[in-house]
């Protein structure tokens, strides 16, 4: 599927619509071999515009059929389908009609109308319109949907937008039915959706603070257990209500239905009325899915389900303005579930997240702003910098301004964009205005890329007892200018006690601050709650950090320090002292009882890979880590924790093993992280009690048994690994967590090892889950076999792609990014990891999608 090549769209180059469509009725039959698309619009001309056509969007691959203008048959000589736009030539008002013919059959790259196994779906963001029919596939132009769907009797189920307002058999054709449904709010047209098949669904509803009535749907495939689905409603349910009692946004149509599709891109999309979803973000339960998974499920229905207010009611007026949308909306779900579950601990989460992956792709070669500058295509930007770093650009607004600041300024901001399609710089005038504050400077976060480096050196003066602070920012990049840094901070006295609080904002490349009264001995705790996303460097020693470790009152400070004294200890050369000292610290951390088992285990857990190849650079000055020699390392380190805290580690797991059916989430994630350090470190009887545990009917236990012994090349892992496979093949969701687990074995898993992988009987290529699950989890969990010296690792991510890319180049271009990153790498990797790019270069019709980021990363 294809649309001709329109070159590199810029955010200057912006041009209003000239007209509005006021209404839409699309009729979409849907035959064995194809599926026919009537669209009906009614055209108006806005001044001054007068001579101009009206273009509408196609992909090259459909068929336009008909035109008419007020009913009149124009022919299609005056029309080039062929160029992916037709110009609708008139001089007034006009309805116009198309008619096109597209086959969702052939669709296998996921966006338009597509069948997945045996029924339809659609997916029209960004631009997935365009492949279902010929419209102004913008999302500034919104417009009025009522969508009729005919088919055939055996797909019962005809879903699209809004309220079901009629349904039937078809007249004059044999066995087949129709449904209509109007939406009464206007939309830009990337948020229409349809479906249709046989399918099962679970019905609930919700009764708004007003008292209305919302029927609640979730549509799935039949031959699944409708309690798989229980988690999820609860989770919508659970949304509606916070985002009534935290923004008193409250729903606005009569239903809002769900439907979980296996074959998916991305994790969910946020439709009007009518989400659409990866089904693996969808069916959890305790049995099938880990805590983890729960959580992301609920934080996944919460996220769409809050874009109807922040997305769908005020929507983005181009593509370049999507982090308006994601980054908000991304806020809005890490609130949601810092409120519903730990502040703390979500909070860890999301900042590991962000340094994992956001900071990477700021130092690579696709780095961008939150509102980027131009592109070749959208998809692209639907990346950790657009949606992770544009939600704390929000979480800043919000620090600086004050929570009834912020949310005085959402009030100004819908009370002015609702039924509308905004932009970035709307949202920060709402703020502003709302508060008479000027952030014009903080607008700077929307157009730098980057991520800033601030520097913190400190001078105690002991005789008048007051502590001078020098902050220093620097931002690669030849115009970087200065951003404003909240940096939230305190001082954590050696009694344990938090003193001197503040707030201060960093707005000049260098600034200072000095506190007074400060005691003797205290320790800054800087960035609290992570204030800003930064690279912090500091002047504090390993002894204040252990300090931090134990005392500070701020759950981010207490796993910062952590996370750093475990970066010191995996990058230095002489590290004896420090692993000791560590598994001290942490010894006292899992017996601090102010502390509850999810703090814990999060404190416990060890920098990714990703994470330790950045912080290797600024910890102990590599400046071209070696992956390899890292991992190593974080290995030996793991072992070294392991067996200096093994008294404490075997009578916690002990207690957990015997007490194993009655455990809470908090309680399984520290028995995980224990059980894992536990069979690195190689400590007695570890190895079968993650064997016991990988057959635990608790999936997060079962998962953490696995993952354990997945270390490791030993009889065990082998035959938990096939029993696990046995006992799930008739479940393809968790045979996608089998596939990760084997493909980022680090012992086992080699190129070889991966593509008889992709013939098992569970996998299935043209399934996005399932090409990540093997390729995605290769490229990043499996650092010694991608990473292999002899370019091996990388030549077969790359031989993958050329393949993937014909099919779905949305997902190639996911699944390439590892292989951009070779700037981070030494000279022999990197020339190696260019190899593989220029071996997919070379494929002749390279999808716009990789032909971008290959050329970002060649350039
Ligand atoms: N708007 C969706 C979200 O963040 C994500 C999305 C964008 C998407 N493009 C997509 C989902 C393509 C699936 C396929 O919630
Ligand atoms: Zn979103």
């Amino acid at each position: 599927m294809a649309v001709l090549c329109r070159g590199t769209v810029k955010r200057s180059e912006y041009q209003p619509p000239h007209f509005t469509i006021d209404d839409v009725h699309l009729t979409i039959a849907l035959f064995d071999d194809r599926a026919v698309v009537t669209s009906v619009m009614t055209i108006s001309r806005l001044e001054p515009f007068n001579n101009q056509p009206i273009p509408l969007y196609g992909g090259t691959e459909i068929t336009l059929d008909t035109v008419l203008i007020d009913g009149v048959d124009q022919g299609l000589s005056n029309y080039n389908p062929s160029s992916g736009v037709i110009n609708i030539d008139i001089t007034a008002g006009a309805v116009v009609t198309t008619v096109a013919t597209i086959n969702p059959n052939t669709n296998t790259s996921l966006e338009g109308l597509y069948r997945s196994g045996d029924m339809y779906c659609t997916q029209c963001e960004p631009e997935g319109f365009r492949h279902i029919t010929w419209y102004p596939d913008r999302p500034d132009v919104m417009s009025i949907f009522t969508t009729r769907i005919e088919a055939p009797i055996t797909m019962p189920i005809l879903l699209s937008n809004g309220n079901l307002i009629k349904q039937g058999m078809l007249e004059l054709e044999e066995a087949r039915h129709f449904a209509e449904w109007h939406d009464p709010f206007k939309k830009p047209c990337y948020l229409f959706a349809m479906v249709a098949g046989d399918l099962d669904h679970v019905a609930d509803h919700y009764i708004t603070k007003d008292g209305r009535k919302i029927d609640l749907r979730i549509y799935i495939e039949h031959g699944n257990p409708h309690a798989v689905t229980t988690h999820a409603m609860e989770s919508l349910k659970r949304a509606m209500k916070w985002d009534e009692d935290t923004y008193g946004f409250s729903y606005d149509l009569d239903i809002f239905m769900i439907v979980a599709v296996s074959h998916f891109n991305m994790g969910a999309m946020e439709n009007k009325g009518l989400n659409i979803f990866n089904s693996k973000f969808i069916l959890a339960d305790l049995e099938t899915a880990s805590d983890i998974d729960l959580e992301r499920v609920e934080g996944i229905v919460a996220h769409e389900y809050f874009h109807n207010w922040t997305g769908n009611r005020i929507t983005c007026r181009d593509w370049f303005q999507l982090t308006l949308k994601e980054g908000l909306t991304v806020f809005r779900d890490q609130e949601f579930t810092a409120d519903t579950h730990s502040r703390g601990v979500k909070r860890t989460d999301d900042v590991a997240l962000l340094r994992a992956v956001q900071f990477p792709e700021d130092r690579g070669p696709t780095a961008h702003p939150i509102r980027p500058e131009e592109y070749l295509e959208v998809n692209n930007f639907y990346t950790p910098t657009v949606y992770e770093k544009g939600a704390e650009v929000i979480r800043m607004i919000e620090t600086v301004l004050g929570h009834d600041g912020f949310m005085k300024g959402m009030r100004l901001y819908v009370e002015r964009h609702d039924g509308t399609a905004a932009t970035c710089d709307d949202f920060i005038a709402a703020m502003a205005d709302a508060n008479g504050v000027d952030l014009s400077q903080f607008a700077r976060w929307y157009a730098q890329a980057g991520t800033p480096i601030l520097t913190i050196s400190r001078h105690y003066s002991s005789d008048n007892k007051t502590l001078t602070l020098n902050f220093k920012q620097k931002l690669e990049g030849l115009a970087a200018e200065p951003l404003v840094i909240p940096v939230r901070l305190g001082l954590v006295a050696s009694n344990g006690d938090t003193v001197n609080e503040t707030t201060v904002i960093i707005t000049d490349a260098e600034q200072s601050l000095t506190l007074i009264d400060v005691p003797l001995g205290a320790v800054p705790s800087y960035l609290r709650g992570f204030s800003a996303p930064v690279i912090l460097e500091t002047d504090l020693t390993s002894q204040e950090k252990l300090h931090l470790l134990g005392a500070d009152s701020d759950p981010f400070g207490r796993w910062d320090a952590a996370q750093s004294l475990m970066i010191a200890a995996i990058t230095a050369d002489k590290n004896a002292n420090l692993i000791k000292e560590l598994a001290a610290g942490l010894t006292k951390t899992l017996n601090d009882t102010r502390l509850d088992n999810a703090e814990k285990a999060q404190i416990l857990r060890l920098p990714s890979q990703s994470i330790l190849e950045a912080g290797a650079i600024l910890e102990a000055s590599m400046k071209f880590p070696d992956p390899n020699l890292l991992w190593q390392r974080r290995r030996d380190v793991m072992a070294a924790l392991g067996r200096a805290m093994a008294s404490t580690i075997n009578d916690m797991l002990g207690r957990f093993d015997q007490t194993s059916n009655s455990l809470d989430a908090a309680d399984r994630a520290l028995y995980s992280r224990l059980i894992g350090l536990a069979v690195i470190a190689e400590l007695e009887g570890a190895e079968a009690h993650a064997l016991t545990l990988s057959r635990h009917q608790n999936m997060t236990l079962s998962e953490a048994g696995i993952s354990a012994l997945n270390q490791l090349d030993g009889a065990l892992r082998a035959e938990a690994l096939q029993e696990f496979a046995q006992r799930w093949e008739k479940n393809p969701l968790v045979m996608e967590k089998w596939f990760m687990v084997e493909a980022s074995a680090p012992m086992i898993a080699t190129p070889a090892y991966c593509d008889a992988l992709m013939q098992h009987p569970a996998f299935d290529a043209n399934n996005p889950n399932k090409l990540r699950s093997v390729l995605s989890a290769f490229a990043s969990l499996n650092t010694p076999n991608f990473h292999a010296d002899d370019g091996s690792g990388y030549m077969y991510i790359a031989e993958h792609i050329v393949k993937i890319d014909g099919r779905n180049p949305q997902v190639a271009a996911r699944i390439v990014l590892p292989l951009t990153r070779f700037g981070h790498y030494a000279d022999n990797r990197r020339g190696m990891m260019k190899a593989a790019l220029n071996h997919i270069n070379a494929k002749d019709n390279l999808s716009a999608d990789l032909r971008e980021i290959i050329g970002k990363a060649l350039r």
